[in-house]
């Protein structure tokens, strides 16, 4: 709710009551004249004397002097409507003396006093120009505009301005409502002062985003100290080059400088510079503005994938324990179909039966009938294990084989030699046999036909595909460590510039939301709050997509539980993409906070409106529109969404083109 503090003339609103006695007054006089009219029969009397009276009692009516002393201040009137007139979008005319004083974008008073009532809104279009008294497309106004230069030049008729106010709302008693009603015409309409601006709009908080649009002396911030606020996930859209990633930038210093910690999935190593101070030639000046200077963040660490290089010479390489993501997970992300996801589950199963046996996994699981809980991987599975048993498995299937076409041979050479039944008992197995874990453990062997054989051939392909990626458990290369990574004020970029391959990037992605998630769930409120995380993925379309959101309810349904629990342990999502069109509406709902930068494209026009429900038409029409840096904010800490100037970086970037 906004409290709603008009200019200086406000004080004089409850003096401001309608003056009954002195309207009943003039209309009765004129009533009296005109029934003395109809009356009387001969020529009518002049009446000079009533109408003195009138006149008198009109100059000491306080309502028009003080309207008159109001409407000084005022930069424009309400106009009566147009023809096809919406409900929330008010017409008003400006003298051209005050067109000075229009913006696009300032935020306005509009005091409505034939009805009472006090109207909040903003400029949204305009100021478009009329002359006074022609018609604009009469003769003598188009010869004059005609008649401009080359040597002529003949004086403008006298004109003045239109601009359309989007109502926000109705004030009462110094709080912001809905409404019902709309100003009435010729009502004054006053700016609001810029002081005034930070409290109306709530525009406080300790994380500096950039200039309210419009305003050079108003600040707009977010609350990170607030769990309803930023700790509410993160959007944010725009077309290429709009903004997108100078925004994050903006939000990923401000944050770290307010203790949070950042951990960034980069997919073109475009933040792996942020420790450096920006270079770009006059955003020194630039940044002044905002009362910051070039500073590249105090503590960075920059992490690759396995065999992938990165520019920072420093970049530390890190693997992903298998263990962290469910079976499920893995065969959603490694794309397998129903088959192979079948045979992976059998596979999976038998090796924690085979851990059990040998007593490995958790403690507290202790006999068979108990499930194992497989929301995530069982603890201590690897898949260097799984493809042990699977290779013993086709050792097995081949001896198997092997056996039975020699007996079919000895068959076959006759039955003379059938009866020497004591070679049976004198074969010796391979060690291979011997040491067979089904024989070992007294299980039931996975591949048992040809047919299974076949199908967990193609399983195998798969894995060993996904083990010469070398991403999973490294000595080597140690896993991302969740305590390092939520360090208040670190910034963690995970460079993926030189990762081409989707699976690997989504392994990781998904392996970072798992054991983040589960580390903050561990945590009490206390340290969880000290620990504060933002965890922002760019291209996230690439991550999850509309198109293949049928293949990837795992992933969706782990954003979504994240999302929604995270709040509350201060892990904050934010995604960024430049197709909204190609992001899975889910995310959408669970981005309470959203930064719209210029969007173009009809398809992802309609979605993100969609999306942004409470963004009214005057402002969205600028969305097209709204070049570089100027971004549409919405937020639960605001009232509505406002148009912020997005300030420039501090740090550097790391150009990759
Ligand atoms: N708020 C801003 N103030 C000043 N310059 C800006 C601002 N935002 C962006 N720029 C500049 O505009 C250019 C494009 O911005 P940026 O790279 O952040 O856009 P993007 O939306 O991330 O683009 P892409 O889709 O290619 O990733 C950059 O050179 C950047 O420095
Ligand atoms: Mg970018």
């Amino acid at each position: 709710m906004l409290p709603f503090e008009p200019p200086a003339q406000d004080d004089q609103s409850g003096n401001r009551q309608r003056d009954a006695g002195s309207d009943q007054y003039v209309s009765n006089s004129l009533q009296d004249g005109n029934a003395g009219a109809s009356e009387l029969s001969g020529p009518r009397i002049a009446q000079v004397d009533q109408h003195i009276a009138m006149y008198e009692a009109m100059s000491i009516n306080h309502e028009l002097e003080q309207r008159a002393v109001a409407s000084a201040r005022a930069i424009a009137f309400v106009h009566f409507d147009m023809t096809s007139p919406k409900n929330n979008i008010v017409e008003a005319l400006v003298h051209q003396g005050d067109l000075i004083k229009i913006d696009r974008g300032l935020y306005v008073l509009i005091e409505s006093d034939e009805d009472q009532r006090r109207y909040s809104g903003r400029i949204v279009e305009g100021p478009f120009f009329d002359p006074d008294v022609l018609k604009r497309d009469s003769t003598p106004v188009q010869f004059i505009i005609l008649h401009q230069g080359q040597g002529k030049r003949l004086s403008l008729p006298e004109y003045h301005g239109r601009i359309h106010i989007e109502l926000l709302g109705e004030e009462v008693n110094g709080l912001l409502y809905p409404t019902t009603r709309r100003p009435r015409p010729a009502s004054p309409v006053f700016a609001y002062q810029s002081s005034m601006m930070s409290d109306m709009l709530h525009l406080r908080g300790n994380i500096l985003l950039g200039q309210l649009d419009t305003y050079k002396d108003v600040f707009v911030h977010i609350d990170g100290e607030n769990k309803e606020y930023l700790p509410r996930n993160v959007l944010t859209v725009g077309t290429v080059g709009s903004g997108k990633s100078n925004t994050d930038q903006v939000l990923i210093e401000e944050t770290l400088a307010a203790n949070y910690a950042q951990i960034v999935v980069d997919p073109e190593g475009e933040y792996t510079l942020m420790d450096k101070p920006v270079e770009t030639a006059g955003v020194q000046e630039m940044l002044a503005l905002y009362g910051r200077a070039p500073r590249g963040v105090p503590h960075l660490t920059v992490y690759r994938p396995p065999l992938c290089g990165s520019k920072r010479a420093d970049a530390v390489e890190f693997s992903v324990p298998f263990d962290s993501l469910s079976p499920e997970l893995i065969a959603e992300i490694t794309d397998m179909n129903e088959t192979q996801g079948m045979r992976f589950t059998f596979l999976y199963e038998q090796a924690i039966a085979v851990m059990r046996k040998e007593g490995q996994g958790p403690a507290q699981i202790i006999g068979e009938e108990e499930e194992a809980n497989l929301s995530r991987g069982y603890p201590g599975i690897t898949l260097d294990f799984l493809l042990d048993i699977l290779n013993q498995e086709f050792a097995h299937h081949e001896y198997k084989r092997e056996e039975e076409s020699a007996e079919k041979g000895k068959k076959s050479k006759g039955a003379a030699k059938s009866d020497d039944t004591s070679d049976e008992a004198k074969k010796v197995l391979p060690s291979s046999e011997v040491n067979f874990y089904c024989r070992v453990h007294r299980l039931k062997p996975l591949i048992e036909d040809q047919h299974d054989a076949s199908s967990y051939g193609a399983l195998r392909k798969k894995l060993r595909e996904l083990r010469s990626t070398r991403l999973f458990d490294r000595h080597d290369a140690p896993k991302l460590d969740m305590v390092r990574l939520s360090e208040p004020g670190h910034l963690t970029i995970i460079d993926m510039s030189d990762c081409d391959d989707r699976e690997v990037k989504n392994i990781i992605i998904a392996d970072l939301l798992a054991r983040m998630y589960r580390y903050k769930m561990d945590l009490d409120e206390k340290t969880n709050k000290q620990r504060r995380v933002m965890l922002t993925i760019e291209e996230a379309h690439g991550f999850v997509s509309r198109e293949n959101k049928g293949k990837m309810e795992q992933t969706l349904s782990q954003l979504q539980r994240i999302a929604r629990r995270g709040r509350k342990r201060w892990l904050i999502l934010h995604f960024v993409t430049q197709s909204p069109q190609h992001l899975p509406s889910e995310l959408f709902e669970l981005a309470n906070n959203k930064i719209i930068h210029q969007t173009t494209g009809t398809e992802n026009l309609r979605v993100l409106k969609l999306a942004a429900g409470t963004i009214n038409e005057g402002i969205w029409d600028e969305v097209p529109s709204l070049g570089i840096g100027r971004a549409i904010v919405v937020s639960s800490q605001y009232p509505h969404p406002i148009m912020v100037r997005i300030r420039p970086a501090a740090s550097q970037r790391n150009y990759t083109l």
